[in-house]
């Protein structure tokens, strides 16, 4: 007669490939191990019987999950975000060359570049923030109507999807302090998308990118900002440009600018066509109490302004609202 431990591979090896496997435990080998029992010595019946009864409850296990599996197999899968239908035959591959970096994407990475090389480190925003980086750390009063400005949205915990990227200035700013008071500088932009509250038009969109840019030393001043802005669009559009700034105001500088750039010919401009690229200034002192940083000893200046706009004059893009939509025909342009 057949062993138990002999017949326990031969059995589940049958269960785990056959389609009926409920016959195997009717396997008359079985049956035999059973009738064995009474033909035992009385002080062996004991072990052995428990023996058979282990092995007999090892392969209903077996058999009741090979059941589940054959039926499993038989559902036919269904994945309602694949692009087909996954029991076809799949199609070839979608060539690589389909796609293409986002004209954004692409142009956030020159500006990094130019930056980057100009001695600024970059830092990606955050895309969920919080009322103090917001507006606390950025010297704006509770309840002060210049939060206003800003259509900023809101989860129901209160937390903040950036409407600038202004909100990592306080991180800059606390991250730097170390390298300043041990007699360095900080220099650092900060990009990444913001969210407004607005109504979408051709110059508005709820979703859009900005990059920020945050330096302070002992001795910065607003003529070193306005000589780095010069110099980033001059490199960005590679032509020497005019500049020229008024008055602006933001809560987090004093003063505060807003700072244009003359179109250039070559881009379609006539000399007095000012365009208004971005908000700048030197920081505000409570914006460095806000970070710890002694604003007796240390000045700086800051900017931040959309990518889009950035990009719409170098292309001559006349509607924000490509951008988000993700139309091919506008996307394949930038290939
Ligand atoms: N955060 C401002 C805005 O989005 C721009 C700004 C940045 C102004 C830094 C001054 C200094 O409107």
């Amino acid at each position: 007669m057949t062993t138990i431990d002999e017949l326990r591979p031969i059995l589940l090896e049958r269960i785990a490939t056959t389609l009926t496997p409920r016959d195997v435990l009717k396997v008359p080998e079985i049956k035999q191990l059973y009738a064995a029992i009474p033909t035992l010595e009385p002080t062996e019946r004991g072990a052995y019987g428990k023996a058979v009864n282990d092995l007999k409850i090892l392969l209903e296990a077996a058999v009741a999950r090979r059941e589940t599996e054959l039926e499993d197999s038989t559902i036919e899968h269904l994945d309602v975000t694949a692009p087909w239908d996954l029991n076809a035959i799949a199609p070839a591959l979608l060539s690589v060359e389909q796609g293409t970096q986002h004209p954004l994407t692409k142009e956030l990475e020159n500006v990094v570049d130019i930056f980057t090389r100009m001695g600024f480190e970059a830092i990606e925003s955050r895309q969920i923030d919080d009322d103090h980086h917001m507006f606390g750390s950025l010297n704006f009063p509770e309840n002060h109507p210049a939060r206003d400005g800003y259509d900023t949205f809101r989860t129901e915990e209160g937390f903040i999807p950036p409407a600038h990227t202004s909100t990592m200035q306080n991180r800059i700013l606390k991250n730097g302090k170390a390298t300043l008071e041990a007699g360095g500088h900080i220099a650092a932009i900060s990009y990444g998308r913001v969210f407004r509250n607005e109504d979408v038009d051709a110059t508005h969109e709820h979703t859009f990118y900005q990059c920020e840019g945050v330096f302070v030393s002992e001795s910065a001043t607003l003529g070193d900002m306005l000589g780095t802005l010069q110099s980033f669009f001059e490199a960005y559009y590679g032509q020497s440009l005019r500049i020229k700034t008024q008055p602006g105001y933001f809560p987090f500088v004093e003063p505060g600018l807003e700072f244009a750039i003359e179109k250039p010919a070559a881009l379609g401009g006539k000399p007095g066509d000012w365009l208004e690229m971005l908000g700048c200034g030197m920081i505000h002192p409570n914006v460095l109490r806000a970070a710890d940083i002694d604003p007796g000893k240390y000045q700086g200046f800051a900017w931040g302004g959309g990518i889009e706009r950035l990009v719409m004059l170098k292309y001559g893009i006349e509607d924000l609202r490509y951008f988000e939509s993700g139309k091919l025909q506008f996307l394949r342009k930038f290939k």
